[in-house]
């Protein structure tokens, strides 16, 4: 897809199919209102008999428009005029590009960007039009013979005051590069555990190297050598070997702290000798989802040069069973030195996220931040809709915070209290891996904190497998609701726009 942006009159730019917004109640955005007149009034005539209810997100195609310069015009609900912000804002970008490329244009014209949304400026629009148009268009095909080449949409164009082209034109470089993060992170997410292996992962952060980005892999020999007993053991029971995948992007000053980022890069989970019941579980090649959203956002951060020093670290290995497997009740040395009584071998998130944590320390970190599928219990607590958040430093939580308000990328903060460390004693070591029924993100974070006194430090505990109902294979004669279940990686951690976010 081909994104460009433009400035010019609604009835007069020649598309294949032009875009504008409508609120309801019949009000009509300043496009609409051209291509109104020029037509004659065919629009709010149309308008006048309730053929269009304009409610955010839906949306009516028109064809032949009378004096249109387009053959086809979407009109494109906003919702009511008062509560046009930047939910709505989305949710009439995502749904009128959709409905552009069901209609068979080649082409759309999108007047939705243009207009004004309540505190935010037309960088802030073009990014999140980007964004949202390129979610939107998203498919995982890779694996299919047969492509589906039947949709002709190639090029979108944004419009914009003349004005604002400027800020428009990096809102809009800002977006695709994080858009193409955003994909590269679901493609390896969609991937299946047999080709997205640790060795794959490894392979494609060395395909991001550069003269700014460098990438190291450390072996299983070199984890033995510094005593990555937590990481270790998850690897046992698994034939591929594991991989400690570092990415040191320096983009900033020389000697600024980095801001860590630790992705969990388990390529399936099958709770090794824990072992997980049967259903369901291929959606376990989902669990390398935060090192995928890592590695998505050390190549956005590449390519969009950011001043910015940016480190990733990813543990990845598979959680399997077998006969050299970790087992109930084993005992293991962390790279920290404590020692763990793993109780359960599917806990295996935050075994090979502590030795992850503890191996930062070397990189001296501004702030580190976690990204994992760690518990089915935080979609329990908390939905599809927000990402959990924990840590151990307010003010980075409330950067985090809103920062995620700013891309739409919401986080929900969960207590950290000491209170619950209770729950992680063990009668043998140190401490346990599981917490019991209870509270089972919070008891997560709570073993992660013990690995974390070193930095100001940010847990994002999921949910990862957050449901896309545009971005799978629907329209492939595929109806298998969890190949479209995909992650959504923490934009807000690269969002440049905020000058909240990791200052
Ligand atoms: N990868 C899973 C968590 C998960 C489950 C993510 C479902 C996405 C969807 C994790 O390793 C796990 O198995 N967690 C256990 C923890 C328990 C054993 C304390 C869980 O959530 O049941
Ligand atoms: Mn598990
Ligand atoms: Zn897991």
């Amino acid at each position: 897809m081909k994104f460009t942006i433009q400035s010019g009159a609604a009835e007069k730019q020649r598309c294949d199919c032009a875009v504008v917004g409508v609120f309801e109640g019949g009000r009509l955005s300043a496009a609409a209102q051209r291509l109104d007149i020029a037509g004659k009034g065919f629009i709010s005539a149309l308008l006048k008999r309730g053929d269009f209810s304009a409610k955010a997100g839906e949306t009516l195609l028109l064809h032949a428009v009378p004096h249109a310069p387009a053959p086809r015009v979407v009109l494109a609900g906003c919702g009511k005029q008062d509560e046009f912000k930047d939910a709505n804002y989305r949710k009439a970008v995502a749904a009128a590009v959709k409905a552009a490329r069901a209609s068979g244009a080649k082409d759309a014209m999108v007047y939705l960007t243009e207009m004004e949304i309540s505190g935010r400026d037309g960088r802030w629009n073009l990014r999140q039009a980007a964004l949202a148009a390129d979610d939107v268009l998203y498919r995982f095909d890779q694996l299919k013979s047969e492509k589906n080449n039947a949709r002709k949409l190639a090029k979108i164009v944004f419009n914009v005051a003349g004005r604002a082209l400027k800020s428009a034109q990096q809102g809009l470089r800002e977006g695709l590069a994080v858009a193409d993060g955003v994909k590269f992170a679901k493609d390896l997410g969609n991937l299946p555990s047999n080709v997205c292996t640790p060795a794959y992962l490894a392979a494609q952060a060395k395909k991001l190297s550069q003269p700014n980005l460098k990438v190291t892999v450390l072996e299983p020999r070199d984890m033995e050598r510094l005593g990555m007993g937590a990481l270790l053991a998850v690897a046992r029971g698994a034939r591929e070997p594991a991989k400690l995948i570092t990415l040191e992007y320096r983009g900033g000053a020389k000697g600024a702290k980095p801001v860590v980022l630790v992705g969990k890069g388990i390529t399936f989970d099958s709770g090794g000798i824990s072992i997980k019941p049967a259903a369901n579980m291929d959606e376990m090649k989902y669990d390398m989802s935060g090192a995928g959203s890592v590695l998505g956002t050390l190549a956005a951060c590449a390519a969009l040069k950011l001043p910015l020093n940016v480190v990733g670290v990813i543990p990845a290995t598979e959680n399997m069973p077998g006969g050299k497997a970790v087992k109930p009740g084993d005992i293991v040395t962390s790279l920290s030195g404590q020692t763990i009584e793993i109780l359960n071998t599917d806990a295996e998130g935050r075994l090979i996220l502590c030795d992850a944590l503890t191996y930062s320390e070397r990189f001296k970190p501004d702030v580190v931040i976690d990204i994992a599928t760690l518990t089915g219990a935080c979609v329990v607590a908390l939905g599809k809709h927000p990402s959990g958040l924990l840590g151990n430093d307010q003010p980075l939580a409330d950067d985090l915070q809103s920062a995620g308000a700013d891309s739409g990328d919401r986080v929900w903060q969960l207590p950290l209290w000491d209170e619950y460390q209770d729950q992680l004693k063990s009668n043998f070591a140190d401490m346990s891996n599981v917490g019991g029924r209870e509270a089972g993100t919070i008891t997560a974070a709570c073993f992660l904190w013990r690995f974390t006194k070193k930095f100001r430090w940010g847990d994002y505990p999921g949910p990862w497998l957050k449901f896309m109902g545009a971005s799978g294979c629907r329209g492939h004669g595929l109806s298998n609701r969890r190949q479209q279940r995909l992650h959504r990686p923490p934009r807000a951690v690269i969002d440049p726009l905020s000058d909240k976010s990791l200052r």
